[in-house]
């Protein structure tokens, strides 16, 4: 494989002479081989990059895929592995690495004496310069076969570049990382500039058009279809009843006075082909829930990734247990509860405490 590289990235070094160096950096699969390539296991100053001599896999500037990818995304270009826990920066959809730091995201009763460490938050991918090792509960994808030990950046998004949203790998691609065949398509999504400063809002947010479940039953599988604990449809439609939930539901302090027209809320999405980055509307007839109505793709301080703690009761209990982060919500009263609520009101009758 090293021998059979090294040839590949010699061939594109002659090649790369010829071609100008102005497109954007992955830009559909030319980027320029050394901004994450050594031929020669040295910088420009032959110093060596890896400092046992050997070199790093795949030829590589950093120890890892992951590793590699962070020197350019932890903080800038989409900041997806903030420094501090506490203070994430914009989010931009998939949440936040930083989360995987965390000693306890646990805000369950009792929860600072039962600590949910921080690998709990999401997909744990392994980086040697953060810290993070392969996940100790799941050594597969729960419904599928992806192997944790492999979890990188490059399990999801290809290298190369491609014409997917965010880079994601589609049916029919090859993953070097964990040795994996795709199956099913890159979801169908218009994203909001990874460079944006603001976080997403209810009228500004990446509009999810479609393809998102099957999308991530690449590794889990028709998860949630199956699974006795926690059964809940994913990729399809909602019923009327459903809708009109969604559409009156502007809180537990709130809840039967939203309008269609202004129900849409970031925290909650859900994928239509027709929508949009300023959608702000409910959903209707072609509207669908998907994993990533209650997920965030890469992490978040709750566990599984949650779009809201699926531990608590109120709002008001985020973060007070485990001194971890308060996920910021739309429906921010301390009275708040689940955001299950947003497509089943069991809200009503609630004796609103606080
Ligand atoms: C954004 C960083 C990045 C850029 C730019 C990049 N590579 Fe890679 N490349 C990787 C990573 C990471 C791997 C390790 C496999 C993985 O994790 O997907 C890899 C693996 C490879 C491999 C072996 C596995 C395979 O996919 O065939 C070859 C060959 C390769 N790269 C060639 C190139 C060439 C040629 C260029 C320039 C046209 C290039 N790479 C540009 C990140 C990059
Ligand atoms: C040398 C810096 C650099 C490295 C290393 C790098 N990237 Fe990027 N990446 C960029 C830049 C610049 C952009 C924005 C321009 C573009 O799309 O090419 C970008 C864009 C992206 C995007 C978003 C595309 C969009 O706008 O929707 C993703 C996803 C991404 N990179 C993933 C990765 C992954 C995964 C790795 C590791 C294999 C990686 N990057 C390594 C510089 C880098
Ligand atoms: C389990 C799959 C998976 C893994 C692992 C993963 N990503 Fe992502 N990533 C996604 C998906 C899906 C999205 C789009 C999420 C959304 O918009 O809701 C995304 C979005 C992004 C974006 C654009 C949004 C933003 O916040 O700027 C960047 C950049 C990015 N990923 C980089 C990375 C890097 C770097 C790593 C490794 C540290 C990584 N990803 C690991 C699936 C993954
Ligand atoms: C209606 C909200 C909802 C939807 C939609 C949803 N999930 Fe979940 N998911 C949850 C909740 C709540 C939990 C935690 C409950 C549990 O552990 O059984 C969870 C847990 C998980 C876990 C962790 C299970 C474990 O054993 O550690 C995985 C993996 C997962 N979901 C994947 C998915 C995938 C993939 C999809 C789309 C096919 C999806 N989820 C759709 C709410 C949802
Ligand atoms: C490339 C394979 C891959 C893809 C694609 C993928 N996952 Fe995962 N996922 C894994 C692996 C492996 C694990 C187990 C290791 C871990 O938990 O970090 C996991 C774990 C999870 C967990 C449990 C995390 C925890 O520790 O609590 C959730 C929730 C989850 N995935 C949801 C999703 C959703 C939603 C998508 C689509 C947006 C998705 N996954 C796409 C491989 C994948
Ligand atoms: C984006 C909207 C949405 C959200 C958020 C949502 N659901 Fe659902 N739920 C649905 C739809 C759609 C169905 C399918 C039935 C229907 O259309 O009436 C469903 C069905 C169910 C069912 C019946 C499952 C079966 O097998 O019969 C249960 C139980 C349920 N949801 C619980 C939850 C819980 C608990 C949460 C929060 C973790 C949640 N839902 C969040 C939309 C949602």
């Amino acid at each position: 494989m090293r021998r059979s590289v090294f040839l590949v990235l010699a061939f594109a070094a002659m090649i790369c002479l010829q071609v100008s160096n102005a497109l954007a950096f992955h830009d559909e699969g030319v980027a320029r081989c050394s901004g994450c390539h050594t031929m020669h296991n040295t910088n420009g100053n032959n110093a060596l990059i890896d400092p046992t001599g050997t070199g790093y896999p795949y030829l590589l500037n950093y120890a890892n895929a992951t590793d590699l990818c962070l020197s350019c995304h932890a903080t800038s270009r989409g900041a997806v592995w903030g420094t501090d826990p506490m203070a994430p920066p914009a989010e931009r959809g998939p949440g936040n690495f930083a989360f995987l730091t965390e000693d306890n995201i646990n805000d369950g009763r009792n929860g600072h004496l039962s600590p949910i460490p921080g690998w709990r938050a999401g997909h744990t991918v392994i980086s040697p310069s953060r810290g993070t090792v392969v996940d100790a509960l799941n050594p597969v994808s729960p419904g599928g076969a992806y192997p944790a030990s492999s979890l990188s950046c490059t399990s999801c998004h290809d290298p190369h570049g491609n014409a997917n949203f965010r880079l994601l790998y589609g049916a029919g691609d090859h993953a070097e990382a964990g040795n994996f065949n795709y199956t099913q398509a890159a979801p169908v999504v218009d994203g909001i500039s990874i460079e944006a400063s603001t976080p997403e809002s209810d009228v500004l947010h990446n509009a999810y058009k479609s393809g998102m479940s099957a999308w991530c039953s690449n590794c889990h599988g028709n998860f949630h279809n199956n699974d006795v604990q926690y059964r809940h449809p994913s990729g399809v439609g909602m019923s009327s009843a459903i809708i009109n939930i969604y559409d009156l539901y502007a809180g537990t302090m709130n809840q039967i006075g939203g309008t269609h027209a202004t129900a849409y809320i970031a925290d909650v999405p859900f994928e239509d082909p027709e929508m949009t980055m300023d959608w702000t509307a409910g959903p209707d007839n072609n509207s669908k829930v998907s994993c990533i109505s209650c997920h965030r793709a890469h992490a978040t301080s709750a566990q599984n990734s949650g779009r809201w703690d699926f531990n608590i009761t109120w709002f008001h209990d985020d973060g007070v247990e485990s001194s971890s982060y308060v996920m910021p919500q739309t429906y921010n009263s301390p009275n708040q509860r689940s955001l299950c609520n947003k497509c089943h009101n069991k809200d009503k009758n609630d004796h609103n405490p606080f």
